[in-house]
């Protein structure tokens, strides 16, 4: 297998007309060698004719794309750095919390214009389980809305009125696993050929115990271990079924050449309903091999450059986003930063920003954040990060052992210490999270809660502290400006505009409330807007901070992508301090004081010995004394070349 499968030239001018034609098959050249080559080694010799139907199930995607879909592609092949503009800026929301339905959701654009919105995600929309779901992440069919929420029809009319507004759509793709009511699990399970092979059962626990031995538990409460047993499986003598999340979520299985095709089929399909970015859910644990931890194989990441290049040779505009909650080095390959560059997705989450920024609060001290920021691989210039505080799952405390060793930490211990910290249990601390998913026999944990309950937000509004509202603000305010200036697309996440606190709620849900999560996805607060327009009320003054970051940020060219942000040591363990050389547009430097104490910091370091002016901060402009740069506690600021 070599080359372009004959006769594609005159299907495709069959299928698309001389000019499309032409450049569907440009583009075919120009992925072919990379194409071949991921079949080859995901399928061998069972690649049969894989590559000419996976090629024409481009082609038919491509013929099917609707004209307004292609004039964005076009716009996109010609910037094809569009994502990484600094007017990029992402909401995040579930369609019913945000606002009941798609079908009001155009109605409520202005909100999200206000706060400077360019990207808007919306939770797993596509049809579930009825019962448990897991949020919507048990998908039973890839090609219908979920009924609550409206139709696809209405998705698509959602996403042509972001697209008239300049914004773009992304939506949740999870294809680790569909739920066990998808007609392929259905197909499988009554034994149709179509579906042979689409999942994987083990008849005893001899294979599943191997594996079992080194793949950690995502959801050890509830269900633990990677498999579940169900009678009907294996033509009725029982099997256990691979399930590394919930019991009801089968992992597809992609050594089989047919599930790769027919998942390219649903996301071409989707493509074309005018989704711009897919979230790729969960993709480190595509691919499985024994005694591994079954994350994060090479293969996962042929498979997912195999998906992207197929993907947008149909749809040149499309741009993936990684999920991959991993440990750094782990992380960075999701972009395609492997020892040579393979486009793979376009964007990831930044989880390792995230979860440090956290962990400096609690410390008050930056130090473990520079150590493992400033460890991390560079990312392709053709990618991007997705900056983020908080989203809707919890938070899992990625320190590695090495960098926490770097500092003198334990690893284990610094772990436990935040959890105790952002559960409220750690003398002293303000935060009002709640632990998820503890482990009693490893002693792991992660953390729930909404980002102004774990700032302490709640706490003093509750007690009526009014200094303690003061430093939970601080922090909530340190922890956007990072996102905002780091570098990267910032996510607001729903309710965050509004500093909403920990909504209760989903305990009256019996399909909720085993999931703590549930506490900080909470319906956005509509008469809390209101209240917004008071510059004094909280929420005033969290949207006037964030409206703020966002239109400093769209004035800074030295925040869009195409390079690194460089953390540096400015004199003083409290103080993040990261720098932006952008090769057009010059330098940025951010920097954030985690503690609550005043801090200096260099100041020629900072300001560039004098040439950069403060773009934006918590404090205006910082004095300047003996060379340093006097930082009050919990304050930030963005200095930028003009
Ligand atoms: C992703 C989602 C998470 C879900 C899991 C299983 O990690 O973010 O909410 O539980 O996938 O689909
Ligand atoms: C684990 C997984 C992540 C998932 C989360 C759900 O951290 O790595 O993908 O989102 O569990 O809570």
């Amino acid at each position: 297998m070599t080359g372009m499968p004959p006769g594609m030239a005159d299907e495709a001018a069959a299928a698309l007309g001389e000019d499309e034609a032409d450049a569907f098959l440009a583009r075919a050249g120009l992925v072919l060698p990379d194409v071949v080559a991921a079949v080859e080694r995901l399928y061998g010799d069972r690649a049969g004719d894989l590559l000419g139907r996976a090629l024409r199930t481009s082609l038919r995607a491509a013929a099917e794309r609707p004209a307004e879909l292609r004039r964005l592609d076009r716009r996109r092949e010609i910037d094809p750095a569009w994502f990484q503009s600094p007017r990029v800026q992402g909401y995040v929301c579930y369609v019913d919390r945000f606002c009941g339905t798609l079908r009001e959701l155009p109605g409520k654009l202005d909100h999200l214009e206000a706060l400077g919105t360019t990207y808007l995600h919306l939770m797993p929309l596509l049809r579930p389980r009825a019962g448990e779901n897991d949020g919507g992440y048990a998908v039973a069919d890839y090609r219908e809305v979920d009924p609550r929420l409206g139709t696809m029809a209405d998705l698509e009319a959602v996403a042509a009125a972001l697209h008239g507004r300049g914004m773009s759509l992304c939506i949740d793709l999870v294809l680790n696993h569909t739920a066990r009511e998808h007609a392929w699990a259905r197909g499988w399970l009554a034994g149709d050929p179509a579906y042979a092979g689409f999942y994987t059962a083990f008849p005893d626990r001899e294979l599943p115990d191997a594996y079992d031995a080194t793949i950690p538990e995502v959801f050890p409460d509830r269900a633990p271990g990677s498999f579940s047993w169900v009678p009907e499986a294996l033509g009725g003598a029982g099997g256990w079924v691979w399930t590394t999340f919930w019991p009801y979520q089968w992992d597809l299985d992609y050594t089989n050449p047919e599930v790769t095709l027919a998942v390219l089929g649903e996301i071409t399909w989707l493509a074309n309903r005018g989704v711009d970015v897919f979230r790729m859910d969960a993709v480190p644990f595509m691919w499985k091999r024994i005694g591994t931890s079954g994350q994060n194989l090479p293969e996962a990441h042929v498979l997912l450059q195999l998906l992207h290049a197929l993907t947008r040779l149909a749809a040149p505009g499309v741009v993936f986003k990684a999920e991959a909650i991993v440990a750094p080095d782990d992380l960075v390959q999701y972009l395609g930063a492997h020892e040579r560059y393979r486009p793979e997705c376009e964007l990831a989450y930044h989880n390792q920003l995230m979860v440090l920024l956290w962990s400096s609060l609690a410390t008050g001290d930056a130090r473990l954040a520079r150590q493992a920021l400033g460890r991390m691989r560079p990312i392709p210039p053709t990618t991007t990060w997705c900056t983020y505080v908080r989203g809707h799952d919890d938070i899992g405390w990625a320190v590695t052992d090495t960098d926490a060793a770097a500092l003198g930490l334990d690893g284990f211990a610094h772990r436990r210490f935040l959890n105790d910290f952002y559960s409220g249990r750690f003398p002293g601390s303000s935060a009002r999270g709640a632990l998820f998913q503890e482990n009693e026999a490893t002693g792991d944990a992660r953390i729930s809660g909404t980002t102004a309950s774990l700032c302490g937000i709640e706490d003093a509004l509750d007690r009526g502290d009014e200094a303690a509202l003061e430093t939970g603000l601080r922090r909530f305010g340190l922890l956007y400006a990072v996102a905002y200036g780091f570098g990267g697309i910032p996510l607001l996440y729903s309710g965050d505009e509004l500093a909403q606190r920990n909504d209760a709620g989903y305990r009256a849900d019996p399909a909720l409330a085993p999931d703590n999560r549930w506490m900080h996805r909470p319906p956005l607060d509509w008469a809390a807007t209101e209240r917004a327009v008071d510059p004094r009320s909280l929420e005033g003054r969290v949207t006037a901070l964030l409206r703020g970051l966002s239109e400093a940020r769209r004035g800074q060219p030295a925040l869009a992508g195409g390079t690194e942000s460089e953390v540096v040591d400015a004199g003083s363990d409290a103080v993040l301090v990261w720098r932006r050389r952008h090769p057009r547009s010059g330098t940025f430097v951010g920097l954030a004081n985690v503690s609550a104490r005043p801090q200096t910091v260099d100041a020629d370091t900072v300001t560039g010995f004098g040439t950069y002016p403060c773009v934006a901060g918590s404090d205006g402009p910082l004095p300047v004394e003996d060379g340093r740069l006097l930082v009050p506690g919990l304050g930030w600021a963005w200095y930028a070349e003009p």
